[in-house]
C-alpha cells in the first residue's frame, strides 16, 4: 500500500543498521558448504497458497499499523506429465475477502516449475477461461511449436500439449498467457508463474559447486502491482498507456513479511507487472547483491544499492542477513512508487550456511555481428511502423549468426523490449540514461528502453529455426500491436 515516507523513520531505530551493513561489508573468503541448508525444507510454508488470508502481526512488527501476513511460497512442481489448467478460482489476497482471479491450477501465482537442463517438459495445458489463450515460457528456448506463439492460442475449453527438452543455462524463467491482444488482462488477473532451470554449474546434480543458498534459503519473489474494488476483485482497464495498480503483491501476498535466519538468502525475482518498473532497494540501506538475471548467472557479483527492473525482467539476488538481529527488520522497497514491498524479520537463528560466492562462471561475449537490424518502438501500438500482423513474417534471421539489434524509441516509453527464441547481450545504451547497468550484464531476454534512449544488443539464435516474436513487454503496448513475427532459418 502506498504509505508516507514518515513510516520508514519509525522502523529504523529497531534495526541494528551498523551490524547489518558490517555483515555485508565482510563478505568474501571461503565459500561454505550448504549441506546444512540442504536439509531444511519449507513444508510449513508450502500449503499457505490456498488458505484465506489470516492477518497477523509480524514478529518484531514495528512498521506502523500495517498488519502483515507471511509471504506465500508457491509449491514447486516438476514440469513433467503435469496438467496446467488456466481457469478462474477464488483466492485470498485481501483480509476477509475472496478475489476471483484467473489462475493456473487454482493458484496465484501458479506453481513454480523446477527442472534441470536435459529434462523433458511435458505439460498438458487446458484453457478453462472464457476467451482464447495459450501459455508462453518466457526465457525458455523451445521450438516454435512449444513457444506459446499467439498463433497457437486455443479456444475456451481447448487444450495444448507441450513437449520439449530443456537445453539452456540455468535461470529463472516464467510462464504466462500470450494470446493475441488479450495478454494484459490475463496476466493481470493472475496468470503467471516461475519456471526455474538448474544445471550443473548453478546448483549441481550432486553437491552445490558455487555454494549458493538452497532449500528454504532460496526464495522466489514474483512482484507485481494490482488494484482491487471494494468487494476484493481486480480492477483493470487494458489501456495502451499501461495499467498501473495502486498496491503491490509479492507472490500474491499483500503486505507480506518473511522471517529470515542469520544467513545469506538467494531471491529469484520477477517483475510481473503489466507496466510498472520497480526501483528496488533495501531500507535501511544495504546491498542487493546481483549474481544473475534473465539468462542466468553473471560472471561476477555486483553489490548494488538500487536496481531497476522492468516488466518481464528477472534478477538473481543475494541478501546477507548474517548480522540481522532477532526481531530486527529490513524492508525491500520500491523507491519510485515509495512502497514497502516485503518486510524481512530477523529470527536471530544462526545458520552454518552459504556464504557469498567468490567467483562465478565466465561468460563468452558475443562478437563480430554480420548484420545490423533496427527496431523502432513507435507510439503505443507499432513496431517498425506497423501494428502486429499475426500472420506476417517481417524478416528472417539465419540460425547461428551473430547480429546487432538496435532498439530505438520515438516516445511513449519505457518499452521493455523482449525477444523470443534467443538470449542477447546488451552492448550499449545511448541517450537517456546513457549507460548499461550492472544488472543488465550477461545474458538477457528483456531490456528496458526509455524515451530518448537507443539500446544495442548482440544476439544469436542457436536453439531452433522457426517463427518467433519480438515485442514490447509493457502489456498495453503488446496487446495494442507493438510486436512482430520473424523467422529463424
Ligand atoms: Cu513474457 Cu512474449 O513474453
Ligand atoms: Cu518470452
Ligand atoms: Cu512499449
Amino acid at each position: 500500500m502506498p504509505r508516507p515516507e514518515g513510516n520508514m523513520s519509525r522502523i529504523q531505530p529497531q534495526v541494528d543498521r551498523r551490524a547489518f551493513v558490517r555483515g555485508i561489508a565482510a563478505v568474501g573468503g571461503a565459500v561454505l558448504t550448504s549441506a546444512a541448508l540442504g536439509s531444511c525444507d519449507r513444508a510449513d510454508e508450502a500449503h499457505h497458497h490456498v488458505l484465506p488470508v489470516e492477518p497477523e502481526l509480524a514478529a518484531g512488527g514495528g512498521n506502523g499499523n500495517v498488519s502483515r501476513v507471511r509471504l506465500r511460497i508457491p509449491p514447486t512442481v516438476a514440469p513433467s506429465g503435469v496438467t496446467l489448467s488456466a481457469a478462474p478460482a477464488g483466492v485470498g489476497i485481501l483480509p476477509g475477502k475472496t478475489t476471483t482471479a484467473w489462475t493456473y491450477n487454482g493458484l496465484l501465482p501458479g506453481p513454480t516449475f523446477s527442472a534441470r537442463r536435459g529434462d523433458r517438459v511435458s505439460i498438458s495445458y487446458i484453457n478453462g477461461l472464457a476467451e482464447p489463450s495459450i501459455t508462453h515460457w518466457h526465457g525458455l528456448l523451445p521450438d516454435h511449436a512449444n513457444d506459446g506463439h499467439p498463433q497457437q492460442a486455443v479456444a475456451p475449453g481447448g487444450s495444448y500439449a507441450y513437449d520439449f527438452t530443456i537445453d539452456q543455462r540455468a535461470a529463472l524463467n516464467w510462464y504466462h498467457p500470450h494470446p493475441h491482444m488479450l495478454t494484459g488482462g490475463q496476466v493481470y488477473r493472475g496468470l503467471a508463474g516461475g519456471f526455474i532451470v538448474r544445471d550443473d554449474v548453478d546448483t549441481g546434480s550432486v553437491g552445490n559447486p558455487l555454494g549458493l543458498p538452497v532449500g528454504a534459503y532460496e526464495v522466489p519473489l514474483i512482484i507485481r502491482d494490482a488494484s482491487f474494488d471494494s468487494s476484493g476483485n481486480f480492477q483493470f482497464s487494458n489501456k495502451s498507456s499501461g495499467f498501473f495498480g495502486n498496491m503491490s503483491l509479492v507472490n500474491g501476498t499483500a503486505n507480506p513479511y518473511l522471517n529470515v535466519d542469520r544467513a545469506v538468502y538467494r531471491f529469484r525475482v520477477l517483475n510481473g507487472c503489466n507496466a510498472r518498473i520497480w526501483r528496488l532497494a533495501l531500507s535501511p540501506a544495504a546491498p542487493l547483491i546481483v549474481i544473475g538475471n534473465d539468462g542466468g548467472l553473471l560472471d561476477q557479483s555486483y553489490p548494488l544499492s538500487e536496481i531497476s527492473l522492468g516488466p518481464g525482467e528477472r534478477l538473481d539476488l543475494l541478501i546477507d542477513f548474517r548480522s540481522l538481529a532477532a526481531s530486527a527488520t529490513v524492508m525491500l522497497r520500491c523507491l519510485d512508487a515509495g512502497w514497502d514491498l516485503l518486510q524481512f524479520v530477523g529470527s536471530g537463528i544462526n545458520v552454518l550456511g552459504a556464504g557469498l560466492p567468490t567467483s562465478l562462471p565466465s561468460i563468452v561475449p558475443l562478437a563480430a555481428p554480420v548484420v545490423t537490424r533496427r527496431f523502432t518502438f513507435d507510439g503505443m501500438t507499432r513496431l517498425n511502423g506497423k501494428v502486429y500482423d499475426i500472420n506476417a513474417v517481417e524478416f528472417q534471421v539465419p540460425l547461428g549468426q551473430v547480429e546487432r539489434w538496435v532498439f530505438v524509441t520515438n516516445g511513449n516509453g519505457p518499452h521493455p523490449v523482449h525477444v523470443h527464441g534467443a538470449t542477447f547481450q546488451v552492448q550499449k545504451r545511448t541517450g537517456g540514461r546513457g549507460r548499461v547497468f550492472d544488472w543488465e550484464r550477461g545474458w538477457k531476454d528483456t531490456v528496458v528502453v526509455n524515451d530518448r534512449e537507443t539500446v544495442e544488443v548482440l544476439i544469436r539464435f542457436v536453439a531452433h529455426t522457426g517463427l518467433y516474436v519480438i515485442h514490447c513487454h509493457q502489456l498495453g503496448h503488446e496487446d495494442g500491436g507493438m510486436m512482430a513475427n520473424f523467422e529463424v532459418v
